[in-house]
């Protein structure tokens, strides 16, 4: 088989928006039966929670949303990580600087927004709930879900992937 392609989200503390989208895109590469193709993890580019798990309001409205996200575990984004991931999805602009700060000639990654795919959500950036309201956390789930559906399609399309058949 080809090497998997892996996919990495990138957010600033890797507790609430990319932890948010390394679960649910995780969920839709199983439900296509990709698993053995799509790799997925998340990353921050902060440091400060190293190691924890997801906010527990994150994973309380991913629960809702029927997504279970406590296995998770943070780490802080790596330069290696521009030349071992195929794509390299920001939940905003800040992160997306820092992340091209680490781009050079050897860089393959596609580095981008990950609401890049969805314009017609009229966002750019996943808004960091981290210091708001409950409703925060609701908007990321919904912002998250509609953004890894369209890069699945988008790299079943782009790869003309299949689920193998045994
Ligand atoms: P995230 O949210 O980048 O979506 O994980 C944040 C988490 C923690 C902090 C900021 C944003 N913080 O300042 O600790």
């Amino acid at each position: 088989m080809d090497q998997p392609i892996k996919v990495l989200f990138v957010c600033l503390g890797n507790i609430c928006r990319s932890p948010t989208a390394d679960g649910i895109f995780r969920q839709l590469v199983m439900k296509a039966g990709l698993q053995d193709v799509i790799q997925v993890d998340s990353a921050g580019t902060g440091d400060w929670h190293i190691g924890k798990a997801p906010d527990p309001r994150t994973q309380a409205a991913a629960k809702k949303a029927g997504y279970d996200l406590s296995y998770l575990r943070a780490r802080q984004v790596q330069p290696q990580d521009l030349q071992t991931f195929d794509y390299i999805l920001a939940m905003d602009e800040t992160n997306l600087a820092h992340l091209r700060t680490w781009q050079s000639a050897q860089t393959q990654a596609h580095l981008g927004l990950f609401l890049s795919l969805v314009p017609e959500t009229g966002y750019q950036a996943v808004p960091d709930p981290y210091y708001g309201g409950p409703q925060g956390f609701d908007e990321v789930v919904h912002l998250v879900e509609t953004g890894s559906q369209a890069w699945l399609t988008y790299l079943i399309k782009q790869h003309q992937l299949q689920a193998p058949t045994c």
